[in-house]
């Protein structure tokens, strides 16, 4: 693929950064966006360090759709990969509103300033949350599974992508036809083989990191949120896939945008890992004890999200490289104890 100009939201945050990275490994130039709220100016510098001239960094909030739409021109951006938003399912259960006004408001400020800038192109960050709980019948999930969210963050995610949906439906030309895939990614654990970047949420909410804290001795126990599931052993059962197969599907989806189309794909390794599974997967490759303790849930958990991903597989050829949750520990523990031990 010949060399382009995309712009990244939300660049500075997990997964924004790793896309980041991969670009501007493959040669592309690369403009990131960030408020920094949940970013790192630590992540910004690291890009910087393998970008060089081809990589440049704005502190801007999407929603800010004049200054937005003056940096896609000025930079000639010609496809946009959107990550920024809130994600956390629990903190959206107690903060709803909060969720609607950054990541729908961010959804709509980005079409606008795309239309007004005349760019086209976008990959936008979907989440297997806008399944909802899906009954058991209906798993593993494909694309055409009803989407019914359980929690605000989902609705959110589901909302943008209704947004994107309808505006590429409503082309006022093929010249100015907005061109979308979104890729609705289950749960995302692991780091960069190299270790120049890996999973530093702040706060942490997500299981791998944290389970791999309590082995560091940062945390005294991991909490699992409830054990009354209908699920193998009673906690919730997740598909986790590793950050760089996630990477590999935007790269993959960049030769499958068409002018007009509104197109999703499911990303998820296809295999389900009960919470306790995890925590035993951590204690593995750590040879630590991580005690857990069961705490009773206030949030809205869907009790399994597991895909069939093989849409992505037959049309992209996407091809995750780790099929294994202990793979993705393994990757994620290499990540959290790269300041304690040599680096090969
Ligand atoms: N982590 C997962 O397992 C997972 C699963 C499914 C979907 N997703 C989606 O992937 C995307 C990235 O997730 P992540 O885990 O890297 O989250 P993250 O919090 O690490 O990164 C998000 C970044 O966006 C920035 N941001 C938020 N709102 C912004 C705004 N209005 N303007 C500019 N910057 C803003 C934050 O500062 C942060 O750096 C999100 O859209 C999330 O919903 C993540």
């Amino acid at each position: 693929m010949r060399p382009t100009r995309l712009l990244v939201t939300g660049g500075a945050g997990y997964i924004g950064s790793h896309a980041a990275l991969a670009l501007l490994d493959a040669g592309h130039s690369v403009s990131v966006i960030d408020t920094l709220e949940r970013g790192h100016q630590r992540t910004i510098d690291a890009l910087a360090a393998v970008g060089g001239d081809r990589f440049s960094f704005t502190q801007l909030d999407v929603r800010e759709t004049r200054p937005l739409t003056a940096l896609l021109r000025a930079q000639e951006i010609e496809t946009v990969l959107h990550f920024a938003a809130y994600a956390y399912v629990r903190e959206s259960v107690q903060e709803p509103l909060r969720y609607y006004e950054n990541n729908v408001a961010s959804g709509i400020s980005l079409v606008r300033a795309m239309r007004d800038a005349r760019v086209h192109r976008l990959i936008f960050s979907s989440s297997c949350a806008t399944y909802g709980d899906p009954d058991a019948s209906l798993l593993p999930l494909r694309e055409e599974t009803p989407q019914r969210p359980v929690n605000p963050y989902g609705e959110t995610k589901l909302a943008t992508e209704l947004l994107l949906a309808s505006v590429c439906a409503s082309t006022e030309g093929p010249s100015t036809a907005l061109a979308v895939v979104a890729l609705r990614y289950f749960n995302v654990a692991g780091g960069d083989a190299l270790l120049r970047l890996g999973e530093d949420h702040q706060p942490e909410t997500h299981l791998i990191p944290l389970a791999l804290e309590v082995a560091q001795g940062k945390r005294p126990e991991i909490l699992v949120f409830g054990n009354h599931y209908q699920t193998k052993d009673g906690t919730c059962v997740r598909d986790f896939v590793h950050v760089t197969d996630i990477v590999q599907a935007h790269l993959l989806a960049l030769g499958a945008l068409e002018s007009g189309r509104f197109k999703a794909w499911n990303v998820g390794i296809g295999k389900g890992y009960s919470v306790l599974e995890v925590v035993e997967s951590c204690r593995r490759a750590t040879g630590a004890t991580i005690p857990s303790r069961i705490v009773p849930t206030f949030a809205t958990e869907p009790r399994e999200l597991v895909a069939d991903a093989s849409a992505i597989r037959r049309d992209l050829g996407w091809s995750p490289r780790y099929e294994t949750l202990d793979a993705i520990v393994e990757s994620a523990w290499r990540y959290a104890k790269r300041g304690s031990v040599p680096q090969a």
